[in-house]
């Protein structure tokens, strides 16, 4: 696929443009209907996300529905704990919970070495949703950062805080640095694979990396990544794949975050102090409307979406999307208005 026929193609080479392209994290999910239809005749999550042609579908929702500008990869960021012998599973109300999670050190030791086929499930569905997409539509294949998939394996499930986690750290830290190091090879093979598969544009979605201070934040979540991002660059499948990192409120500058190298960063819906003359025409911005405001008026949306718009107008390579991902109690017909109001329709 060429930036001629795309435009989030276009803002990810630093473009200005004259309407963002447009898509958003969780665009396919609860919220919709559609997915809902589908997703009752699954018992468990992961097992929807092991059929491909399922999946292809999933994806498609959004697209058809909303005209976006990206598709995304449906699949979930724990596939790879889960293929590491983890046991990964989503309980009603309780998100993923892991029937074997990492408590030890040994455990770290013991851990089954990452077997990339195992996941070919997810390279059929990038297949499969490349095949159905329109070629202007480029596909976002995914993973999670190496630290956020260490605290989900580590805490056993979701947690406000991540204590349990935290403490390894400080009490294995020689283990937990072999884990991070692991988990980041993994990551590396599975979005080559993806690559392969036909995914044009890489996110890492490191959602916990607000647990940690910024020094923390720096030795567990920054390091891994730029590891990550420079085995894609330096890999003559993945180093001309656009790479977008979304840090869940970081305690780091974003000059800091800019290291990675990634090309373009996401922005939490919290992340509004940012002073852009430190990162224009060096990295593209992706963000940042709380996804909260879609519980909101018309009137509500308009003014606050403005904000965003204005301030990126002429900022080189900006694409529209949410400080987070849709949540299941939003109405579709809020993001059918947002979308249409960024066009001008
Ligand atoms: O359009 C899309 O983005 C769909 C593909 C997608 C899913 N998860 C599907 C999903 C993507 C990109 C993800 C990423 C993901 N998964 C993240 C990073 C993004 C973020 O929100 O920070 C994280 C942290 C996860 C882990 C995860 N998966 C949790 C905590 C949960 C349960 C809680 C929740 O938000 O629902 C999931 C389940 C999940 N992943 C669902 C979907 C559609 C809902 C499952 C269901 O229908 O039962």
């Amino acid at each position: 696929m060429t930036e001629k026929e795309s435009i989030f193609l276009k803002a990810l080479n630093k473009e200005v443009l004259p309407v963002p392209p447009i898509w958003y994290m969780r665009q396919a999910g609860r919220y919709m209907p559609e997915y809902r239809a589908v997703r009752k005749k699954f018992k468990n999550f992961l097992d929807m996300c092991k059929n491909p042609e399922v999946c292809c579908e999933l994806a498609l929702q959004p697209i058809n529905a909303f005209e976006l500008d990206s598709a995304i990869l449906f699949s979930d960021i724990l596939t790879i704990p889960d293929a590491m012998g983890l046991d990964v599973k989503f309980l009603e109300g309780e998100g993923p919970v892991f029937g074997n999670p990492v408590k030890t050190a040994k455990d770290v030791i013991n851990i089954e070495p990452f077997d990339s086929e195992k996941l070919s499930y997810v390279y059929k569905a990038v297949e499969n949703i490349r095949r159905s997409l329109p070629r202007n539509i480029p596909l976002i294949g995914f993973c999670g950062s190496p630290w956020t998939l260490a605290a989900y394996s580590i805490e056993g499930r979701s947690s406000k805080d991540f204590l349990f986690t935290r403490n390894f750290l400080k009490e294995n830290n020689v283990e937990a640095h072999i884990f991070l190091d692991s988990l980041t090879k993994a990551c590396f093979e599975y979005l080559k694979k993806q690559v392969e598969a036909g995914a044009d544009v890489i996110q890492i979605f490191d959602s916990w990396a607000n647990l940690l201070n910024e020094d923390e934040y720096k030795i567990y979540s920054l390091e891994y990544i730029s590891v990550l991002i420079g085995l894609l660059k330096n890999d003559i499948v993945t180093k001309n794949i656009p790479i977008i990192l979304f840090s869940r409120e970081p305690k780091a500058q974003l000059k800091t975050i800019m290291t990675s190298q990634a090309d373009c960063l996401s922005l939490y819906w919290s992340m509004n102090d940012i002073d852009l003359n430190e990162v224009r025409n060096k990295v593209s911005i992706q963000g940042n409307l709380n996804p909260e405001i879609l519980l909101e008026s018309n009137d509500v949306i308009r003014k606050e979406t403005t904000k965003i718009l204005t301030k990126y107008k002429d900022y080189p390579g900006y694409i529209f999307n949410l400080g987070h991902g849709i949540t299941p109690n939003i109405n579709p017909d809020k993001v059918k208005f947002l979308t249409d109001f960024i066009r001008g329709s």
